[in-house]
């Protein structure tokens, strides 16, 4: 599916952007000292070096409230139209998220709600705040990426723990032009259903319950088979990306900064060889704070604007690819706003 406004038309403009990590730094020599892996085989096999870890007690929710906290403030509003929160880690299974997040930011009634589409929800979380602006249906939506992976890692499985973080990124959007710096030129999103075992949680839901049935209890934690995942990473996360470049009329040549998810950073740089994008026009954060799933992409690009590396007028390409298989892209050119 695919989005790509007019230059004139009513479009999402990005006004602010805020992240949050808690404060807990988890090394590789930490992991190391439990689980059967290595410093060393974790910084060359995907190109972490740390990453964030909630402590007891704190909630996806608490991360995302501080998010949002900051990406109002960074975009000088305090009231939006509506918030969607992507998670893989919601606070319950029921309900979502996002209306007590948005009652904790003081939004009171207005429309909240969560979406599932793990390391790709930001950018499905954006295109679905992009909608409602597009629809007439909000001003200002408030879009937030928030998770706590480590409450649903298996701990005894060093294939999955060395990999994921926690954290959380938020972006204030308003209505707008087209033409003006900030605005969402153009969405492309898909699914490929055929693989949902490559990245899950067996059990917990509707086809395992939790009352229990489910025969393995590793079966309620997240599992993967990073392999696979990978080669489809690298291919869905390119073809996607080109799809979108080539309708908003941009060529690969004039991407300055590629915001790909942070997975590994050899999907990154295979995924830069593939579009044809130089390898250090490709943003990386994850070696210091691993796979934040629905987080990554704006950590992300906090990260590279604070540092300089992504500047008012440069053209940005975001892309992200999860589980479900799930994948999705969209570009603007980076407006001057505040990061906070
Ligand atoms: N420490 C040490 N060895 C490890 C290890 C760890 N943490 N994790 C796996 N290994 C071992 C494997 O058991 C395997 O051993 P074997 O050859 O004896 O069977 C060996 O390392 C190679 O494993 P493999 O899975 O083939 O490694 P890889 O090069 O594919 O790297 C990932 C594994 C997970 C880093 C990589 O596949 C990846 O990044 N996949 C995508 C990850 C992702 O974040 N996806 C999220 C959504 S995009």
């Amino acid at each position: 599916m695919s989005i790509t406004p007019q230059s004139e038309q009513r479009v999402a403009v990005l006004k602010g952007l805020g992240t949050y990590l808690p404060p807990r730094v988890v090394s590789n020599e930490e992991l190391s000292g439990r689980l059967e892996t290595s410093d060393e085989w974790i910084r060359t096999r995907t190109g972490i070096r740390q990453r964030h870890w909630a402590d007891q007690g704190t909630a996806t929710g608490d991360l995302a409230f501080e998010a949002g906290a900051r990406a109002l403030k960074a975009a000088g509003v305090e009231k939006v139209d509506a918030v969607v929160l992507a998670t893989t880690t919601p606070d319950h299974p029921c309900p979502a998220t996002a209306p007590a997040v948005a009652a904790r930011l003081g939004q009171g009634t207005v429309p909240a709600f969560d979406v599932s589409a793990v390391c790709a929800g930001f950018v499905y979380a954006t295109a679905a705040a992009s909608s409602l602006i597009v629809a007439g249906l909000a001003e200002r939506v408030l879009v937030i990426g928030a998770e706590t992976y480590s409450t649903i890692l298996n701990p005894e499985d060093r294939t999955t723990s060395v990999i994921f973080g926690d954290g959380a990124g938020a972006i204030v959007l308003e209505a707008g032009t087209a033409g003006e710096p900030g605005a969402l030129l153009g969405f492309d999103l898909g699914s490929d259903g055929e693989y949902p075992d490559l990245i899950s949680i067996p059990a917990g839901g509707s086809r395992q319950r939790s009352e229990g049935t489910a025969p393995d209890p590793s079966a309620y934690y997240f599992s993967m088979q990073g392999k696979q995942v990978f080669a489809h990473a690298v291919n869905r996360m390119g073809e996607s990306s080109a799809a979108l470049l080539e309708r908003i009329g941009w060529p690969t040549e004039s991407v300055d900064r590629l915001v790909g998810h942070q997975a590994n950073v050899r999907i990154l740089h295979s995924l830069a060889d593939l579009l044809g994008v130089e390898r250090e026009r490709a943003v990386v954060n994850l070696d210091r704070v691993g796979n934040t799933s629905a987080a990554s992409i704006p950590l992300a690009l906090a990260d590279a604007v604070n540092g300089g590396a992504v500047k008012p007028g440069d053209r940005v390409l975001m892309t992200a690819f999860g589980g479900g298989l799930a994948w999705g892209s969209t570009a603007l050119v980076w407006p001057d706003v505040d990061v906070v």
